[in-house]
């Protein structure tokens, strides 16, 4: 049976989730494996969402925001790169491969990057595999 990856995206609202909404408007098509998730901004994405939704089974989580220096709050895609690189380390720590997690800036009207993103990540999850984060498990659970 086909790998079918499941993958969480949280997508900021004034940036990348509309590049998300043209890709759709746009009728582009792209793979159906990404579950999106509206944020503020990408500078609130906080680290517990991203090993939850490993825990919950995630195989990929993609962080999008707007690109540098469009941030509406200024800033907040600043924090989100510095602890997308801490996440990234982290969850190597867990077993989980740090490709599983991947940072994109995506503006309103790029939506056909959006597309090529989601497709590419989802050849890349695919070509991982199943996330076997049984052995992180028990410390993740830990993290509420
Ligand atoms: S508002 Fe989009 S990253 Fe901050």
């Amino acid at each position: 049976m086909e790998f079918n990856p499941q993958i969480i995206a949280f997508l900021c609202k004034w940036c990348s989730y509309t590049g998300a909404d043209l890709a759709g408007t746009s009728r582009m098509e792209y793979q159906p494996n990404v579950r999106a998730i509206r944020i503020m901004c990408s500078g609130r994405i906080e680290p517990t969402f991203v090993l939850r939704s490993f825990r919950q089974g995630a195989d990929g989580v993609l962080l999008c925001g707007c690109h540098p220096g469009d941030c509406h709050y200024q800033e907040g895609n600043y924090r989100c790169l510095r602890r997308f690189y801490l996440l990234k380390k982290y969850i190597q720590q867990m077993g989980i491969e740090a490709e599983r997690l991947k940072l994109e800036w995506i503006s309103a009207s790029e939506g056909k990057q959006f597309a090529e993103l989601v497709n590419s990540f989802t050849q890349t999850i695919k070509e991982l595999g199943p996330c076997k984060v049984k052995g992180a498990m028990e410390i993740l659970t830990q993290i509420q």
